[in-house]
C-alpha cells in the first residue's frame, strides 16, 4: 500500500497490493484518470500526454487554452470528475445550476493531502481503518473558479487488501446557493472496449442473478428509482474481458456502499474509452446546498483481479469482512438459528414458539427468532406496524417472559422488526397521519398494504428508535431482524419546503442510517439481521450495521444455488442468512431432500425456518447431525477463501469450495440440478490447497494430495435431481 506523488510530471500512483490507479494533472490544471490496472510500481517521469488515449484537437473538440494552442480539449481527455458545460459532452459526475441560472461547471486542480488512515464519511456508512497505519488517504481539491464550488477527491488504501475506496464531498465556497442535479461517486475510465458489463439482476425471491452484456459505443446502466438498491438490481457492477473465468482474466469490480436510489454505467465513447460512472441516481435528485454547505457522496470501493471473478470476490469478502462489518459480531462466531416464520406466519402463541424453540434446543439450534406478529394486532399483514407494543393476546405473558423462558432452555432469543412502516390500520397512523411519504392529497400507493414512514423527519426517527429501544431494553433480546418490505412511491414530505422536495430519497437514506447507526450503537451486543422481504437491499451501505442479511425469502434448494452464487460476487458468506425450510417449497412449491437442503444453507449463515416437530423422527436426527456438521464447518465458510467452482448459471451443476486460511482445512459442495441419465461423471478441480499436503476426507477416511485434488479433481455422478455432496478435507498431520 502507498500512494506516490511525483512532482515533476503531477502524478498521483495509487496502489493497493496489486493494482494501481494513477491520476494526473494538466498544465491547465485539469484532474485526468491516466490508468487503472495491474500494479505499476512506478508510473514515468515524462509528459503525461503521451498517456492519453485519445488523440488531442479532434474535430468538433472545443478547447479553452486559447485558438493558437488548440491542444487540451474536455472533449479528448478522461476527466477524473467530469463536469457538464465546456466541450466534454459524456455524461457528468457532477451537474449543478448556479444562482444565475448558468448549469457551467469546470474544476481545476488547486491542491492535494496525502495522510495515513481514513476520514469517516459524515451521514453515511463506509469502510474504515481501526489503526491509521492501516489505510492512507489521498484528497484532492478541485475548484470551479467560476463560481468558488469545490469537489474534493478522496481516495484511500489499506494495508494488505486491494480495494481502492473513493468518495466525494462537494463544498459551496461560493455566495449563493446552488442546486445540485448529480453528485456521483466515481467517474472511473478503461481505455478499451473490449469488456463485458457484468451485474446481479433480480425480483422478489430471485435475488442477484448473473447477468453479462458486451460493451459497445453506447451507455450501459443498472439503477434504482425506489429509494432502495432494491431486488431488481444491485449498487454492483464489473467489467471483465470476455474471456474472463473463474481463475483468469481482468476483472474490474464497482460496489457502491449505499442502499438508494443509484445508478452504475459504463459510457462508451467514440473513441472506445469507457467512463464508469456510480453513484446516487441523478433521476429524482436535486441538493440545494447553500454557501458554505459540504455534500457528502457516498463511497465506491472497487476492485482490480488480474485473476478473474474468483480473485475479484474474493477480495470484496476478505475487505468486507475486515473494512466493512464491524462491531463485536464482526469477527464472533455467528448462532445457528430457527426462526418461526414459514412454521406459524402469524398464527402462533407463547406454547407454540416454546414447543418450537424446545425441539429446536434439542437439534442443537442456539437462537430462536419470534418473526412478524408479535406487535399491536397483527393477525395479518394488514395492521400494527408502528404499534411496537407486546400482543397480549397471543403473548399473555409478554416478550420479557417468553425470552426468559427461551434463555432457560439454554437458547438465546431474537425478535422481528420493520421500523421503517406504518400500517394505515394503527395507533401511530391514527395519531400522526402526516408522518408517512406522501404527497399533498394525493392518494398514496399502498405496498403490502403499508406506508412507509418519512425518515426525513427528526420526530419520527425519535419516535423508531424509542420504540425499538424500548423493546430492547424490556426483554433479553440477542438477535434482531429488521425487516423492510414495500418501496417508496408518491415520494414526499410534510415537513419540507417546494424547493426541497427532491431531496427527500436521499434524506430518507440519511435519516435511516441515522436511526440505524442510534439504535446499533445503543445495543452493540445485539446481533441484527437486515431483511428486506428477503434480499431487497442486500448491499455494501448495510452491512456496517448488519453483519448477516436474509438473503431471499426464496429458501428452495435450487433456487438459492443461484441466489447464492450470485450474491457471492460481492458479499461474503458470513453475511448470508441460509436456512432450511420445509417441503414442498412455500415459495415455488418444489421438494428437495432434506440433505440438499442443509448442504446447500451451510454456504452462510445457517439455520431454519420450519417447525421441527412437523419432522420424522429420522429426519429430526438428520437435522441434528445437520447442526452438528454446520457448527464443524462455519469457522471455516466464515472466515476461509470462497472458490467458485461449477456455475448454475453456465450448466447443470453448481459446486463451490472454502478453504481455511492456514489451508489445511477445506469444504466442498457439489449439487446436481437435473439428473443426466446414462452421462459421464463431472471432475472438480479444487483451488486453494497446499499442493504438498495430504489432505484427508473426513467422511470416509480417503487421502489425496492438494496437487491431485487441484489438478486431477474429484468426480461427480450427476444422475439424480436435487442432488448433492459435501466433502470435508483436512490436512493429514
Ligand atoms: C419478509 C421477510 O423476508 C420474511 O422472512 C418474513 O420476515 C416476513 N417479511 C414477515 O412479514
Amino acid at each position: 500500500m502507498n500512494i506516490e506523488f511525483n512532482s515533476k510530471n503531477m502524478t498521483f500512483n495509487i496502489k493497493t497490493e496489486n493494482s494501481s490507479y494513477v491520476l494526473g494533472v494538466l498544465k491547465n490544471k485539469y484532474l485526468i484518470n491516466l490508468y487503472y490496472g495491474k500494479k505499476i510500481e512506478s508510473f514515468h517521469d515524462g509528459d503525461i500526454m503521451d498517456s492519453l488515449p485519445t488523440i488531442c484537437c479532434a474535430g468538433f473538440s472545443a478547447n479553452d487554452i486559447g485558438d493558437d494552442e488548440c491542444e487540451i480539449s474536455t472533449n479528448d481527455i478522461p476527466c477524473e470528475y467530469p463536469t457538464y458545460g465546456s466541450a466534454d459532452f459524456g455524461t457528468p459526475a457532477f451537474h449543478a445550476v448556479y444562482g444565475n441560472g448558468s448549469a457551467i461547471t469546470k474544476f481545476e486542480y488547486v491542491s492535494h493531502n496525502i495522510f495515513s488512515g481514513k476520514k469517516p464519511l459524515k451521514g453515511l456508512p463506509s469502510s474504515y481503518a481501526e489503526a491509521e497505519a492501516e489505510a492512507q488517504t489521498l484528497e484532492i481539491t478541485l475548484k470551479d473558479s467560476g463560481t468558488g464550488i469545490l469537489a474534493v477527491l478522496s481516495y484511500t488504501v489499506f494495508e494488505g487488501a486491494d480495494a481502492l475506496c473513493r468518495n466525494v464531498k462537494i463544498v459551496n465556497g461560493g455566495s449563493e446557493a446552488v442546486d445540485i442535479k448529480s453528485a456521483l461517486s466515481q467517474s472511473a475510465y478503461l481505455f478499451d472496449k473490449n469488456f463485458e458489463f457484468v451485474h446481479l439482476s433480480g425480483a422478489w425471491c430471485r435475488e442477484r442473478h448473473i447477468e453479462k452484456m458486451p460493451l459497445t459505443r453506447a451507455t450501459i446502466s443498472v439503477d434504482s428509482k425506489r429509494v432502495s438498491s432494491s431486488h431488481f438490481h444491485s449498487p454492483f457492477m464489473a467489467l471483465a474481458r470476455p474471456n474472463a473465468t473463474e481463475d483468469e482474466g481482468e476483472v474490474y469490480g464497482f460496489s457502491l456502499c449505499y442502499s438508494g436510489n443509484f445508478i452504475a454505467q459504463a459510457e462508451v465513447n467514440t473513441y472506445d474509452v469507457v467512463r464508469i460512472n456510480m453513484g446516487i441516481n441523478p433521476f429524482g435528485f436535486n441538493w440545494k446546498l447553500e454557501a458554505g454547505e459540504e455534500f457528502q457522496t457516498p463511497e465506491v470501493i472497487s476492485v482490480y483481479s488480474a485473476k478473474g471473478f474468483g480473485e475479484m470476490s474474493r477480495c470484496y469478502h476478505k475487505f468486507y469482512r475486515k473494512h466493512l462489518c464491524r462491531g463485536v459480531w464482526r469477527d464472533k462466531e455467528r448462532p445457528v438459528l430457527i426462526n418461526n416464520w414459514e412454521a406459524t406466519y402469524f398464527d402462533f402463541n407463547e406454547e407454540k414458539i416454546l414447543n418450537i424453540a424446545k425441539k429446536a434446543k434439542e437439534a442443537g439450534i442456539e437462537l430462536m427468532v419470534l418473526d412478524d406478529g408479535w406487535f399491536g394486532k397483527r393477525d395479518s399483514d394488514n395492521c400494527s406496524l408502528g404499534d411496537w407494543v407486546c400482543d397480549r393476546n397471543k403473548l399473555p405473558d409478554g416478550l420479557e417472559s417468553l425470552a426468559q423462558k427461551v434463555e432457560a432452555m439454554g437458547m438465546k432469543f431474537g425478535l422481528w422488526f420493520e421500523p421503517e412502516m406504518v400500517s394505515p390500520d394503527s395507533d401511530l397512523y391514527r395519531a400522526h397521519p402526516d408522518w408517512c411519504i406522501h404527497s399533498g392529497n394525493r392518494k398514496c400507493s399502498l405496498g403490502r398494504r403499508q406506508l412507509v414512514l418519512d425518515l426525513s423527519r427528526k420526530d419520527v426517527r425519535d419516535y423508531v428508535v424509542k420504540a425499538v429501544c424500548d423493546i430492547l431494553k424490556s426483554a433479553p433480546v440477542s438477535y434482531v431482524k429488521w425487516d423492510m418490505n414495500r418501496n417508496i412511491t408518491e415520494i414526499g414530505s410534510a415537513e419540507l419546503p417546494a424547493e426541497k422536495q427532491q431531496e427527500l430519497p436521499h434524506r430518507y437514506m440519511l435519516g435511516l442510517y441515522d436511526i440505524l447507526e442510534r439504535i446499533t450503537s445503543a445495543f452493540p451486543d445485539v446481533l441484527f439481521e437486515g431483511c428486506s422481504g428477503g434480499g431487497g437491499r442486500f448491499d455494501a451501505g448495510m452491512l456496517p450495521y448488519f453483519p448477516q442479511y436474509w438473503t431471499s425469502d426464496d429458501s428452495d434448494a435450487v433456487e438459492r444455488m443461484y441466489i447464492q452464487y450470485g450474491t457471492s460476487m460481492v458479499m461474503p458468506s458470513i453475511t448470508m442468512g441460509a436456512h432450511v425450510s420445509a417441503v414442498p417449497n412455500h415459495q415455488i412449491n418444489r421438494t428437495t431432500p432434506l440433505k440438499t437442503r442443509g448442504d446447500i444453507a451451510m454456504a452462510g449463515q445457517f439455520g431454519y425456518e420450519l417447525d421441527l416437530a412437523t419432522l420424522s423422527e429420522e429426519e429430526f436426527e438428520e437435522v441434528k447431525s445437520q447442526v452438528k456438521k454446520y457448527k464443524e464447518i462455519r469457522e471455516i465458510v466464515h472466515k476461509g477463501d470462497m472458490y467458485r467452482l461449477k456455475s448454475p448459471f453456465e450448466g447443470n451443476n453448481c459446486a463451490w469450495l472454502f478453504v481455511s486460511e492456514d489451508k489445511a482445512e477445506a469444504v466442498l459442495t457439489f449439487a446436481t440440478i437435473k439428473a443426466t441419465p446414462n452421462d459421464g461423471k463431472t471432475i472438480v478441480k479444487l483451488c486453494g490447497l497446499n499442493g504438498g499436503a495430504i489432505y484427508t476426507n473426513v467422511e470416509n477416511g480417503k487421502t489425496y494430495s492438494g496437487d491431485y485434488l487441484m489438478n486431477a479433481g474429484i468426480s461427480f455422478k450427476h444422475n439424480v435431481d436435487f442432488k448433492t455432496e459435501m466433502i470435508s478435507l483436512k490436512i493429514k498431520k
